[in-house]
């Protein structure tokens, strides 16, 4: 029994943040952030509301375009490393803002891979017969972590939520074929937000040393993440005996295009086969994979029976990919 993906829906804040206005806050230039990033815009979420506001936006239209009430759902994964606060979990909002009140639900922080962690967790519930409705959200509003004085980090990140509902297809040649996941503590150091948990719980002193913001360290995760995401793309590829022709779609994390050419380099895809829309919408964490899957079905682009591949890079460092064969008309 797999699962399939059986429904796709995204939301973004009207509120755009291009490199024009990005000019005007530090020493950045549109050039610089074009040609480095690949990046145009994002989009930032209104200061009172929370990553939360975003995930309930998206799952709503993926109930509505299924057809599924709120009371429906057995379980409800948030990948997400902005959760509204530290405790309770973020999905505790979402489940109660949705009426979802047969769903369980937990937070996951995957960092960049966040929505591969919970997509490969939510099919585990499919497969094994435990649940028939899982949905799985990315959201995150990192434009609340960002530090809009640090030009090499504020140019990346955007807020963003996407959302899938998982269902057992009954049929093994649709849906969710095969995954990689890593992690390797090693690189735990290079992409952190230090501050607020429990080594440095907030104070005077974090607040002032700026460690509630994200920091990385940039080149790091960027050689990392171009061998890491080309090979996992390389190899569930070829682990399931498929040629580059065969892949409709690859769809990528959002962290860079530099990152993103790389990887599809790697596994022989034309350019016409990649997803990106980091130019709008920049690096918006585990929001990236399932806002771009949701632009390119809302494209008429997929069919029923299409191979595609996601592959993310993130903190940790996780890294992953899944081979998924499309299930929606
Ligand atoms: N505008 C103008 N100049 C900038 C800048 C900006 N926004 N940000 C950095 N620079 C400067 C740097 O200060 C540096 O100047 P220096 O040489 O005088 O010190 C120069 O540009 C080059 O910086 P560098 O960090 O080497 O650039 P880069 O080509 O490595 O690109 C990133 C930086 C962040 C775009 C790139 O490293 C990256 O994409 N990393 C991975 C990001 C990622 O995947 N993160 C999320 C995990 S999924």
């Amino acid at each position: 029994m797999r699962a399939i993906i059986s429904g796709v829906g995204h939301y973004v804040p009207d509120k755009i943040l291009s490199n024009s206005d990005l000019e005007k806050m530090v020493d950045t230039d549109d050039e610089w952030i074009t040609s480095r990033t690949g990046i145009k815009e994002r989009r930032i979420l209104d200061k009172e509301k929370g990553t939360s506001y975003m995930a309930t936006k998206a799952a709503q239209v993926v109930l509505e375009e299924t057809r599924t009430s709120p009371e429906e759902l057995d379980l409800i994964l948030l990948a997400t490393v902005t959760p509204d606060m530290p405790v309770p979990s973020a999905v505790s909002f979402v489940q109660r803002d949705l009426g979802a009140s047969n769903s369980w639900g937990f937070d996951i922080n995957g960092g960049c891979t966040g929505f591969m962690c919970a997509l490969t967790t939510g099919t585990q519930f499919i497969e094994s017969g435990r649940h028939q409705k899982v949905l799985v959200i990315g959201a995150d509003k990192m434009s609340a972590i960002t530090n809009y004085e640090d030009r090499t980090t504020c140019v990346l990140f955007g807020d963003a939520a996407g959302a899938v509902l998982l269902e057992s297809s009954g049929k093994d040649d649709l849906g969710i074929q095969d995954f990689i996941m890593h992690l390797d503590g090693a690189g735990a150091e290079s992409l952190t937000i230090a501050g607020g948990g429990s080594i440095y719980p907030a104070s005077h002193e974090t607040v002032d040393k700026k460690m509630h913001y994200i920091y990385q360290d940039g080149k790091t995760v960027f050689k990392h993440a171009v061998v890491g995401m080309a090979d996992v793309s390389a190899k569930i590829v070829e682990r399931n005996n498929l040629g580059d022709n065969d892949i409709r779609f690859f769809i990528p994390h959002q962290a860079n295009y530099r990152i993103i050419d790389a990887a599809a380099k790697k596994i022989g895809l034309d350019p016409e086969r990649v997803v990106i829309n980091i130019n709008k919408y920049g690096n918006t964490t585990a929001a990236t994979i399932p806002l771009a899957m949701s632009e390119t079905y809302r494209s008429n682009k997929l069919q029923k029976g299409d191979w595609v591949v996601l592959a993310a890079f993130g903190a940790g460092f996780t890294w992953g990919s899944v081979l998924l064969r499309w299930a929606l008309d």
